[in-house]
Protein backbone atom coordinates (compact mmCIF):
# COMPACT_ATOMS: atom_id res chain seq x y z
CA UNK A 1 0.00 0.00 0.00
CA UNK A 2 1.04 3.49 -0.14
CA UNK A 3 0.92 5.28 2.64
CA UNK A 4 0.30 9.11 3.86
CA UNK A 5 1.23 10.43 7.45
CA UNK A 6 0.34 13.63 8.37
CA UNK A 7 2.24 15.58 10.97
CA UNK A 8 6.33 16.21 11.59
CA UNK A 9 6.72 15.50 15.28
CA UNK A 10 7.92 12.73 17.58
CA UNK A 11 4.91 11.09 17.20
CA UNK A 12 4.62 10.70 13.79
CA UNK A 13 8.41 9.95 13.21
CA UNK A 14 7.18 6.69 15.21
CA UNK A 15 4.60 5.74 13.91
CA UNK A 16 6.60 6.21 10.55
CA UNK A 17 9.05 3.78 11.36
CA UNK A 18 6.39 1.08 12.36
CA UNK A 19 4.62 1.44 9.28
CA UNK A 20 8.15 1.31 7.84
CA UNK A 21 8.63 -2.07 9.13
CA UNK A 22 5.55 -3.78 8.06
CA UNK A 23 5.36 -5.65 4.91
CA UNK A 24 1.94 -4.46 3.54
CA UNK A 25 3.80 -0.81 3.14
CA UNK A 26 5.09 0.42 0.05
CA UNK A 27 5.13 3.76 -0.62
CA UNK A 28 5.37 6.05 2.88
CA UNK A 29 4.64 9.50 2.63
CA UNK A 30 4.75 12.24 5.31
CA UNK A 31 3.23 15.62 5.59
CA UNK A 32 5.14 17.64 6.51
CA UNK A 33 7.95 15.37 8.27
CA UNK A 34 11.00 16.29 9.41
CA UNK A 35 14.59 15.95 9.62
CA UNK A 36 14.62 12.19 11.22
CA UNK A 37 11.27 10.95 8.66
CA UNK A 38 13.20 12.24 5.90
CA UNK A 39 15.88 9.39 6.04
CA UNK A 40 13.03 6.65 5.69
CA UNK A 41 10.16 8.50 3.54
CA UNK A 42 9.40 10.98 1.19
CA UNK A 43 8.99 14.50 2.90
CA UNK A 44 5.41 16.65 0.97
CA UNK A 45 5.04 19.61 1.23
CA UNK A 46 1.25 20.13 2.11
CA UNK A 47 -1.73 22.09 4.24
CA UNK A 48 -2.49 19.10 6.36
CA UNK A 49 -5.38 21.34 7.68
CA UNK A 50 -7.17 21.66 4.29
CA UNK A 51 -8.92 18.60 3.43
CA UNK A 52 -9.75 18.78 0.00
CA UNK A 53 -5.70 19.76 -0.45
CA UNK A 54 -5.16 16.48 1.28
CA UNK A 55 -7.80 14.51 -1.02
CA UNK A 56 -6.16 16.12 -4.41
CA UNK A 57 -2.90 15.00 -2.97
CA UNK A 58 -3.50 11.59 -2.24
CA UNK A 59 -5.32 10.98 -6.14
CA UNK A 60 -2.06 12.48 -7.57
CA UNK A 61 0.08 10.24 -5.69
CA UNK A 62 -2.16 7.09 -5.55
CA UNK A 63 -2.18 7.43 -1.79
CA UNK A 64 -4.26 4.40 -0.57
CA UNK A 65 -4.65 5.12 3.25
CA UNK A 66 -4.12 8.34 5.13
CA UNK A 67 -2.74 8.04 9.32
CA UNK A 68 -3.68 11.15 10.80
CA UNK A 69 -0.86 12.27 13.64
CA UNK A 70 -2.04 15.56 15.63
CA UNK A 71 -5.71 17.08 16.53
CA UNK A 72 -5.94 19.68 14.64
CA UNK A 73 -6.60 18.05 11.06
CA UNK A 74 -8.62 15.82 13.17
CA UNK A 75 -10.86 18.82 14.40
CA UNK A 76 -10.80 20.15 10.55
CA UNK A 77 -12.11 17.53 9.62
CA UNK A 78 -9.70 16.35 7.31
CA UNK A 79 -10.51 12.45 8.11
CA UNK A 80 -13.89 13.57 6.59
CA UNK A 81 -12.64 14.70 3.58
CA UNK A 82 -10.67 11.62 3.22
CA UNK A 83 -12.95 9.19 4.17
CA UNK A 84 -15.94 10.79 1.41
CA UNK A 85 -13.02 10.39 -0.93
CA UNK A 86 -13.18 6.84 -0.81
CA UNK A 87 -9.64 6.94 0.75
CA UNK A 88 -9.17 4.48 3.78
CA UNK A 89 -8.31 6.83 7.04
CA UNK A 90 -7.14 6.32 10.61
CA UNK A 91 -8.71 9.22 12.81
CA UNK A 92 -12.08 10.57 13.87
CA UNK A 93 -14.48 12.37 11.90
CA UNK A 94 -14.43 16.16 13.15
CA UNK A 95 -17.85 15.23 14.98
CA UNK A 96 -16.33 12.70 16.95
CA UNK A 97 -12.93 14.89 17.42
CA UNK A 98 -14.99 16.93 19.59
CA UNK A 99 -14.17 14.27 22.57
CA UNK A 100 -10.58 16.67 22.41
CA UNK A 101 -11.88 19.82 21.06
CA UNK A 102 -14.55 20.70 23.14
CA UNK A 103 -14.09 19.78 27.12
CA UNK A 104 -17.92 20.52 27.34
CA UNK A 105 -19.12 18.21 24.58
CA UNK A 106 -16.93 15.38 26.79
CA UNK A 107 -18.44 15.84 30.34
CA UNK A 108 -22.01 15.86 28.24
CA UNK A 109 -20.94 12.22 27.13
CA UNK A 110 -19.53 10.86 30.05
CA UNK A 111 -22.71 12.43 31.75
CA UNK A 112 -24.71 10.39 29.15
CA UNK A 113 -22.75 7.01 29.36
CA UNK A 114 -22.28 6.92 33.00
CA UNK A 115 -18.32 7.20 32.86
CA UNK A 116 -16.82 8.27 35.81
CA UNK A 117 -15.30 11.76 35.89
CA UNK A 118 -15.12 14.81 37.89
CA UNK A 119 -18.32 16.56 39.10
CA UNK A 120 -18.51 19.71 36.42
CA UNK A 121 -20.37 22.42 35.27
CA UNK A 122 -20.19 25.16 32.00
CA UNK A 123 -19.91 28.58 32.00
CA UNK A 124 -20.42 31.57 29.03
CA UNK A 125 -20.47 34.27 31.58
CA UNK A 126 -18.06 35.44 34.51
CA UNK A 127 -20.02 36.17 36.90
CA UNK A 128 -21.81 32.68 37.22
CA UNK A 129 -18.89 31.09 36.85
CA UNK A 130 -17.43 33.06 39.72
CA UNK A 131 -20.54 32.42 41.99
CA UNK A 132 -20.44 28.87 41.28
CA UNK A 133 -16.59 29.18 42.41
CA UNK A 134 -17.22 30.62 45.44
CA UNK A 135 -19.61 27.85 46.33
CA UNK A 136 -17.18 25.00 45.62
CA UNK A 137 -14.21 26.34 46.86
CA UNK A 138 -10.71 25.12 46.06
CA UNK A 139 -8.85 23.29 44.76
CA UNK A 140 -10.87 23.23 41.97
CA UNK A 141 -9.89 23.55 38.31
CA UNK A 142 -10.83 25.68 35.23
CA UNK A 143 -10.25 25.08 31.53
CA UNK A 144 -10.81 27.14 28.44
CA UNK A 145 -13.63 24.89 26.50
CA UNK A 146 -11.88 24.37 23.07
CA UNK A 147 -8.51 23.17 21.92
CA UNK A 148 -5.60 25.49 23.48
CA UNK A 149 -2.44 23.99 22.70
CA UNK A 150 -2.72 21.86 26.56
CA UNK A 151 -2.09 25.92 27.97
CA UNK A 152 -6.08 26.38 28.84
CA UNK A 153 -6.00 24.12 32.10
CA UNK A 154 -5.61 25.45 35.56
CA UNK A 155 -5.10 23.26 38.49
CA UNK A 156 -6.27 26.26 41.00
CA UNK A 157 -4.98 25.93 44.84
CA UNK A 158 -6.76 28.99 46.06
CA UNK A 159 -10.16 30.19 44.99
CA UNK A 160 -8.10 33.45 43.80
CA UNK A 161 -6.28 31.42 41.59
CA UNK A 162 -9.23 30.28 40.33
CA UNK A 163 -11.52 33.32 39.96
CA UNK A 164 -8.21 35.19 38.06
CA UNK A 165 -8.36 32.28 35.73
CA UNK A 166 -12.25 32.98 34.86
CA UNK A 167 -11.03 36.56 33.94
CA UNK A 168 -8.24 35.51 31.75
CA UNK A 169 -10.30 32.79 30.23
CA UNK A 170 -13.15 35.62 29.54
CA UNK A 171 -10.35 37.86 28.50
CA UNK A 172 -9.71 35.96 25.82
CA UNK A 173 -6.24 34.67 27.01
CA UNK A 174 -7.50 31.53 24.96
CA UNK A 175 -9.12 33.40 22.14
CA UNK A 176 -12.36 31.52 21.02
CA UNK A 177 -11.41 28.28 22.90
CA UNK A 178 -11.90 30.63 26.20
CA UNK A 179 -15.32 32.19 25.33
CA UNK A 180 -17.13 29.03 27.27
CA UNK A 181 -15.64 27.69 30.20
CA UNK A 182 -15.83 24.27 32.20
CA UNK A 183 -15.02 23.90 36.04
CA UNK A 184 -14.17 20.86 37.56
CA UNK A 185 -13.98 19.37 40.71
CA UNK A 186 -10.25 18.58 41.60
CA UNK A 187 -9.60 14.94 41.82
CA UNK A 188 -6.31 14.10 43.60
CA UNK A 189 -4.86 10.65 42.44
CA UNK A 190 -1.80 9.39 40.26
CA UNK A 191 -2.12 10.13 36.48
CA UNK A 192 -1.42 7.48 33.75
CA UNK A 193 -2.83 7.18 30.00
CA UNK A 194 -4.77 4.35 28.15
CA UNK A 195 -4.82 3.70 24.52
CA UNK A 196 -7.46 2.07 22.77
CA UNK A 197 -7.87 1.54 18.81
CA UNK A 198 -11.73 1.76 17.94
CA UNK A 199 -13.50 0.92 15.23
CA UNK A 200 -17.22 2.64 15.97
CA UNK A 201 -17.88 -1.04 17.02
CA UNK A 202 -15.17 -2.61 18.90
CA UNK A 203 -12.46 -1.31 21.04
CA UNK A 204 -8.50 -3.05 21.25
CA UNK A 205 -6.62 -1.85 23.99
CA UNK A 206 -2.81 -1.04 22.65
CA UNK A 207 -1.11 0.26 25.77
CA UNK A 208 -0.62 2.08 28.53
CA UNK A 209 1.84 4.68 29.17
CA UNK A 210 2.95 8.07 31.94
CA UNK A 211 4.26 10.85 30.88
CA UNK A 212 5.96 13.06 32.20
CA UNK A 213 4.54 16.96 31.84
CA UNK A 214 6.14 19.20 33.48
CA UNK A 215 10.27 20.88 31.98
CA UNK A 216 11.66 20.22 35.86
CA UNK A 217 12.77 17.04 37.07
CA UNK A 218 10.91 16.08 40.37
CA UNK A 219 7.97 17.13 38.06
CA UNK A 220 8.21 21.01 38.83
CA UNK A 221 7.97 24.07 36.84
CA UNK A 222 5.71 25.00 34.12
CA UNK A 223 4.07 22.40 32.11
CA UNK A 224 5.33 20.98 28.78
CA UNK A 225 4.03 19.03 26.04
CA UNK A 226 5.84 16.23 27.39
CA UNK A 227 9.51 15.68 28.41
CA UNK A 228 9.50 11.60 28.32
CA UNK A 229 7.21 8.78 28.74
CA UNK A 230 7.05 5.24 29.60
CA UNK A 231 5.41 2.04 28.93
CA UNK A 232 3.66 0.13 30.23
CA UNK A 233 2.02 2.14 33.27
CA UNK A 234 2.54 -0.20 36.36
CA UNK A 235 -0.48 1.43 37.96
CA UNK A 236 -2.40 0.41 35.06
CA UNK A 237 -2.72 -3.28 35.90
CA UNK A 238 -4.91 -5.89 33.82
CA UNK A 239 -7.74 -5.40 36.40
CA UNK A 240 -7.86 -1.69 36.26
CA UNK A 241 -7.81 -1.79 32.59
CA UNK A 242 -10.91 -4.03 32.20
CA UNK A 243 -12.50 -1.68 34.64
CA UNK A 244 -11.52 1.38 32.21
CA UNK A 245 -12.95 -0.73 29.04
CA UNK A 246 -15.94 -1.68 31.06
CA UNK A 247 -16.99 1.96 32.82
CA UNK A 248 -15.33 3.98 30.85
CA UNK A 249 -14.33 3.15 27.16
CA UNK A 250 -16.91 1.11 25.36
CA UNK A 251 -20.28 3.23 27.44
CA UNK A 252 -18.44 6.43 25.91
CA UNK A 253 -18.20 4.15 22.27
CA UNK A 254 -21.89 3.20 22.60
CA UNK A 255 -22.97 6.95 23.52
CA UNK A 256 -20.92 8.37 20.69
CA UNK A 257 -22.58 6.12 18.43
CA UNK A 258 -25.69 6.49 20.09
CA UNK A 259 -25.49 10.28 19.02
CA UNK A 260 -24.40 9.32 15.07
CA UNK A 261 -21.09 9.97 15.62
CA UNK A 262 -19.23 6.70 15.48
CA UNK A 263 -15.86 6.97 16.77
CA UNK A 264 -13.04 5.52 14.61
CA UNK A 265 -9.13 5.77 15.28
CA UNK A 266 -7.16 6.07 18.85
CA UNK A 267 -8.73 7.01 21.63
CA UNK A 268 -6.42 8.63 24.50
CA UNK A 269 -7.80 8.37 28.44
CA UNK A 270 -6.51 10.03 30.31
CA UNK A 271 -6.84 8.43 34.11
CA UNK A 272 -6.63 9.69 37.66
CA UNK A 273 -6.41 7.23 39.69
CA UNK A 274 -6.70 6.77 43.34
CA UNK A 275 -7.61 3.85 45.75
CA UNK A 276 -7.53 1.37 43.20
CA UNK A 277 -10.29 3.09 41.02
CA UNK A 278 -10.18 5.34 38.00
CA UNK A 279 -11.84 8.48 36.92
CA UNK A 280 -11.51 10.30 33.30
CA UNK A 281 -9.61 13.49 33.45
CA UNK A 282 -9.82 14.10 29.42
CA UNK A 283 -10.00 12.05 25.89
CA UNK A 284 -7.60 12.91 23.17
CA UNK A 285 -8.25 11.66 19.46
CA UNK A 286 -4.59 11.29 19.03
CA UNK A 287 -1.58 9.01 20.16
CA UNK A 288 0.15 10.97 23.06
CA UNK A 289 3.37 12.90 21.72
CA UNK A 290 6.35 11.20 23.36
CA UNK A 291 4.00 8.02 24.22
CA UNK A 292 3.24 7.38 21.15
CA UNK A 293 7.18 6.94 20.69
CA UNK A 294 7.21 4.39 23.28
CA UNK A 295 4.24 2.40 22.46
CA UNK A 296 5.65 1.65 18.49
CA UNK A 297 9.12 0.44 20.05
CA UNK A 298 7.23 -2.06 21.72
CA UNK A 299 4.94 -3.13 19.11
CA UNK A 300 6.95 -2.82 15.94
CA UNK A 301 5.72 -3.58 12.58
CA UNK A 302 1.91 -5.04 13.99
CA UNK A 303 1.14 -1.58 15.20
CA UNK A 304 0.56 -0.76 11.12
CA UNK A 305 -1.63 -4.52 11.53
CA UNK A 306 -3.65 -2.80 13.97
CA UNK A 307 -4.37 0.21 12.66
CA UNK A 308 -4.84 -1.08 9.50
CA UNK A 309 -7.86 -3.51 10.96
CA UNK A 310 -9.21 -0.22 12.69
CA UNK A 311 -9.07 1.92 9.46
CA UNK A 312 -11.14 -0.97 7.84
CA UNK A 313 -13.57 -1.08 10.36
CA UNK A 314 -12.43 -5.18 11.21
CA UNK A 315 -11.18 -4.73 14.53
CA UNK A 316 -12.23 -7.74 16.19
CA UNK A 317 -9.83 -9.74 13.89
CA UNK A 318 -7.28 -7.58 15.15
CA UNK A 319 -4.76 -8.77 18.06
CA UNK A 320 -1.57 -8.00 19.42
CA UNK A 321 1.73 -10.44 20.63
CA UNK A 322 2.95 -8.65 23.84
CA UNK A 323 6.33 -9.03 24.34
CA UNK A 324 6.98 -8.85 28.42
CA UNK A 325 9.03 -5.46 27.52
CA UNK A 326 8.99 -1.93 28.63
CA UNK A 327 9.90 1.40 26.73
CA UNK A 328 10.91 4.71 27.80
CA UNK A 329 11.58 7.48 25.78
CA UNK A 330 13.55 10.90 26.86
CA UNK A 331 12.79 14.05 25.32
CA UNK A 332 15.58 16.37 24.26
CA UNK A 333 14.25 20.04 24.12
CA UNK A 334 15.98 23.12 23.00
CA UNK A 335 17.34 25.13 26.32
CA UNK A 336 14.76 27.76 26.67
CA UNK A 337 11.36 25.59 26.22
CA UNK A 338 8.34 25.93 26.92
CA UNK A 339 9.18 29.66 26.79
CA UNK A 340 11.26 31.06 23.89
CA UNK A 341 14.17 29.44 22.56
CA UNK A 342 16.83 29.54 19.60
CA UNK A 343 16.45 27.48 16.50
CA UNK A 344 18.65 26.87 14.00
CA UNK A 345 21.62 24.99 16.46
CA UNK A 346 23.49 22.24 14.91
CA UNK A 347 22.86 18.48 16.49
CA UNK A 348 26.10 16.03 16.48
CA UNK A 349 26.62 12.57 17.03
CA UNK A 350 23.15 11.04 15.99
CA UNK A 351 25.28 9.29 13.08
CA UNK A 352 26.79 6.80 14.97
CA UNK A 353 23.79 5.93 17.42
CA UNK A 354 22.36 2.34 17.51
CA UNK A 355 19.42 1.73 15.65
CA UNK A 356 17.41 -1.34 16.33
CA UNK A 357 14.24 -2.97 17.71
CA UNK A 358 15.45 -1.76 20.97
CA UNK A 359 17.06 1.75 20.12
CA UNK A 360 15.70 4.07 18.26
CA UNK A 361 16.50 8.20 18.51
CA UNK A 362 13.44 9.60 16.91
CA UNK A 363 12.94 13.16 15.66
CA UNK A 364 11.09 15.66 16.41
CA UNK A 365 11.77 19.91 15.73
CA UNK A 366 14.64 18.85 13.25
CA UNK A 367 15.46 20.16 10.00
CA UNK A 368 18.37 19.38 7.42
CA UNK A 369 20.54 22.29 6.33
CA UNK A 370 23.60 22.06 4.15
CA UNK A 371 24.04 18.55 5.47
CA UNK A 372 23.75 18.80 8.93
CA UNK A 373 20.91 18.09 11.61
CA UNK A 374 19.38 21.25 13.15
CA UNK A 375 17.32 22.44 15.96
CA UNK A 376 14.12 24.19 14.23
CA UNK A 377 11.32 23.34 17.20
CA UNK A 378 10.99 23.27 20.94
CA UNK A 379 10.87 19.42 21.51
CA UNK A 380 13.51 18.38 18.91
CA UNK A 381 14.18 14.22 19.63
CA UNK A 382 13.20 11.72 21.56
CA UNK A 383 15.55 9.23 22.90
CA UNK A 384 13.49 6.20 22.92
CA UNK A 385 14.58 2.65 24.03
CA UNK A 386 13.14 -1.05 24.97
CA UNK A 387 14.37 -3.29 27.57
CA UNK A 388 13.17 -6.37 29.88
CA UNK A 389 12.17 -3.95 32.65
CA UNK A 390 12.22 -0.34 32.75
CA UNK A 391 15.43 -0.05 34.31
CA UNK A 392 17.18 -1.60 31.28
CA UNK A 393 15.33 0.62 29.04
CA UNK A 394 16.18 3.30 31.11
CA UNK A 395 19.68 2.74 30.80
CA UNK A 396 19.45 2.35 26.84
CA UNK A 397 17.52 5.37 26.41
CA UNK A 398 20.01 7.51 28.71
CA UNK A 399 22.90 5.78 26.60
CA UNK A 400 21.64 7.43 23.11
CA UNK A 401 21.04 10.37 25.11
CA UNK A 402 24.67 10.74 25.91
CA UNK A 403 26.03 9.74 22.38
CA UNK A 404 24.12 13.02 21.36
CA UNK A 405 26.30 16.38 20.37
CA UNK A 406 24.15 19.07 21.50
CA UNK A 407 25.40 22.12 23.72
CA UNK A 408 21.91 23.87 22.95
CA UNK A 409 19.77 20.98 23.93
CA UNK A 410 17.97 20.30 27.45
CA UNK A 411 16.67 17.21 28.79
CA UNK A 412 15.35 15.77 32.32
CA UNK A 413 17.69 12.75 33.97
CA UNK A 414 14.88 11.82 36.38
CA UNK A 415 12.55 10.36 33.80
CA UNK A 416 10.62 7.22 35.32
CA UNK A 417 11.41 8.27 38.68
CA UNK A 418 8.01 7.14 40.08
CA UNK A 419 8.24 4.58 38.97
CA UNK A 420 11.84 3.11 39.38
CA UNK A 421 11.64 4.74 42.98
P1 LIG B 1 -6.46 18.24 30.47
O1 LIG B 1 -5.97 19.13 29.35
O2 LIG B 1 -7.93 18.25 30.68
O3 LIG B 1 -5.85 16.88 30.44
O4 LIG B 1 -5.76 18.82 31.79
C1 LIG B 1 -4.35 18.93 31.86
C2 LIG B 1 -3.88 18.43 33.20
O5 LIG B 1 -4.54 19.11 34.24
C3 LIG B 1 -4.18 16.96 33.44
O6 LIG B 1 -3.23 16.12 32.88
C4 LIG B 1 -4.17 16.91 34.96
O7 LIG B 1 -2.86 16.88 35.46
C5 LIG B 1 -4.77 18.24 35.33
N1 LIG B 1 -6.22 18.12 35.55
C6 LIG B 1 -7.19 18.32 34.64
N2 LIG B 1 -8.42 18.12 35.18
C7 LIG B 1 -8.21 17.80 36.47
C8 LIG B 1 -9.08 17.49 37.57
N3 LIG B 1 -10.41 17.51 37.45
N4 LIG B 1 -8.50 17.20 38.76
C9 LIG B 1 -7.14 17.22 38.91
N5 LIG B 1 -6.29 17.52 37.92
C10 LIG B 1 -6.80 17.79 36.71
N1 LIG C 1 1.97 14.01 25.99
C1 LIG C 1 0.65 14.52 26.18
C2 LIG C 1 -0.12 14.68 24.96
O1 LIG C 1 0.25 14.24 23.89
O2 LIG C 1 -1.20 15.26 25.04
Amino acid sequence: MNILILGGGGREHALAWAVKQNPKCDRLIVAPGNAGIAQIAWCAALDILDGAAVVEFCNENTVEMVIIGPEAPLAAGVADAVRAAGILCFGPSAGAAQLEASKAFTKEICDAAGAPTAAWARFTEAEAAKDYIKAQGAPIVVKADGLAAGKGVVVAETEDQALAAIDDMFGGAFGAAGAEVVIEEFMAGEEASFFVLCDGQDALAIGTAQDHKRIGEGDTGPNTGGMGAYSPAPILTEALQEQVMEQIIRPTLAEMARQGMPYSGVLYAGLMIENGQARLVEYNVRFGDPECQALMLRLGAQAFDAIHACAEGRLSEARIDWADDHAMTVVLAAEGYPGSYEKGSVIGGLEDLPEDSCHMMFHAGTTELDGKITASGGRVLNATARGTDLAQARERAYGLVSGVNWPEGIHRRDIGWRALK
